[in-house]
């Protein structure tokens, strides 16, 4: 018997993506999945029945009877309490979890006896690249904090050398030059902006040089384990602020993503420093669904404060819902390449680094320590 994999209709408030795109259905089916979308699951991100039909996908409009004949469900939020109820013990479902954020839901599926595997867990190592969901969400992130920039700001981004004038181009500071700050960055300079960039990271001046920006360097190289940032000491913390304060003083458009895994945002643009900002400039601030880089932020909201607009946007990806789906899917694609055999038989030894390392769930036991700690701590 073929494998059978589903891909449900996302339900979470706000959420436009689709775990598969019919492209990547079309390639597992040649290969002999077996494959059934929920009626309308790729419509917000315009993919229709027909095409997914089209690609060798059943499209099913009975969502229980879709959830308990998988054996493997892919989805992009983390399942619901009755997506969970409505799968059979032994289901494989694979998600961005973000656990530490839905310890309900990691206990609901630990008792469900569910295989749980999250994405956002897979490691960041070189045969893991294909399958980065946080570098491929954070791409369009990034793209899109850049066009909202664009959209708040009363200026124009370009040079312009008109009849009615010549105009100076808008400036706009980058501060966190990760996957998705890159992404403002190049999209900054695309719309004809001057762009400068601030990483704690020395080795991210290299790469936003070469997007034709201006680093801002401090003193400091705070390159922590496996590529990330690590927290500043408090005298760090005093330099970066000076050097920030001035920077944002003089931009138009700032736009924020510096993150820490698995802790809050750091505040990087203070109080002071947003009434230090010429009135009519905006910040865009990525971080916002983790606490926020802006301490004026309101997660989910666009604000006015000293005369400065604050936009604190969540679910960045879901906006550009086609392509954040198709790259999404690809991801998915090849993680299934770890997950299924040749011949389309599920894998049950889990000792693969990426698997072992995403594998959030499994025989009624939570297998990734932290989350267990936490769940523990909570007793749940
Ligand atoms: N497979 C791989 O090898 C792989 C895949 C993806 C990313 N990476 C690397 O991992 C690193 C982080 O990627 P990410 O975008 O997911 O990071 P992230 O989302 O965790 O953080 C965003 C950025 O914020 C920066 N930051 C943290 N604290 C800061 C502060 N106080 N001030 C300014 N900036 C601050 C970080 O250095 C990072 O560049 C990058 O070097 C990236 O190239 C490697």
């Amino acid at each position: 018997m073929a494998i059978s994999i589903a891909v449900p209709r996302e339900v979470s408030a706000g959420e436009r993506r689709v775990a598969l795109v019919p492209d990547v259905v079309k390639a597992l089916t040649k290969a002999g999945r077996l494959v059934a979308v929920e009626a309308g699951a790729g419509l917000a991100a315009g993919y229709p029945d027909e095409v997914y039909a089209a690609a060798g996908a059943t499209v099913d409009t009975d969502r229980t009877h879709l959830f308990e004949s998988a054996q493997i469900v892919l989805k992009v939020q983390p399942p619901n309490a009755e997506e969970i109820a409505a799968m059979a013990p032994g289901t494989v479902v694979v998600a961005v979890m973000n656990a530490s954020r839905n310890l309900d839901l990691v206990a609901r599926m630990r008792d469900a006896k569910l295989t749980a595997f999250a994405l956002e867990l897979v490691p960041r190592i070189t045969r893991a690249q294909s399958m980065d969901v946080l570098s491929s969400q954070a791409t369009v992130a990034g793209y899109r904090a850049a066009l909202i920039g664009a959209e708040l700001t009363p200026k124009f981004l370009p040079m312009l050398t008109t009849a009615a004038g010549t105009i100076r181009p808008a400036k706009v500071l980058i501060l966190g030059a990760g996957v998705a700050g890159l992404m403002s960055i190049a999209t900054a300079r695309r719309l004809g902006a001057i762009v400068e960039g601030y990483d704690v990271r020395r080795a991210a001046g290299e790469q936003v040089r070469s997007l034709g920006a201006k680093f801002l360097e401090l003193q400091i190289n705070a390159e922590g384990t496996g590529g990330y940032a690590r927290e500043l000491t408090d005298e760090e913390k005093k330099q970066e602020s000076a050097m920030v304060a001035k920077a944002v003083a003089d931009a138009d458009i700032v736009i924020t993503t510096a993150a820490i895994p698995g802790r809050r945002a750091p505040i990087l643009v203070r109080d002071e420093m947003v009434a230090r900002m010429r009135p009519g400039s905006v910040i865009v601030d990525l971080a916002a669904e983790t606490g926020g880089n802006c301490e004026l932020t309101k997660p989910g909201e666009t604000i006015v404060a000293h005369g400065v607009t604050i936009a604190g946007p969540l679910n960045l990806p879901s906006q550009s819902a086609f392509h954040a789906s198709q790259m999404f899917a690809k991801n998915l694609q090849s993680f299934l390449d770890l997950l299924v055999t040749k011949d389309g038989a599920l894998v049950t030894d889990y000792s693969d680094e990426i698997l072992a390392a995403s594998l959030l769930v499994a025989n009624g036991e939570v297998r990734h320590q932290p989350t267990a700690e936490l769940l523990a701590g909570g007793k749940k």
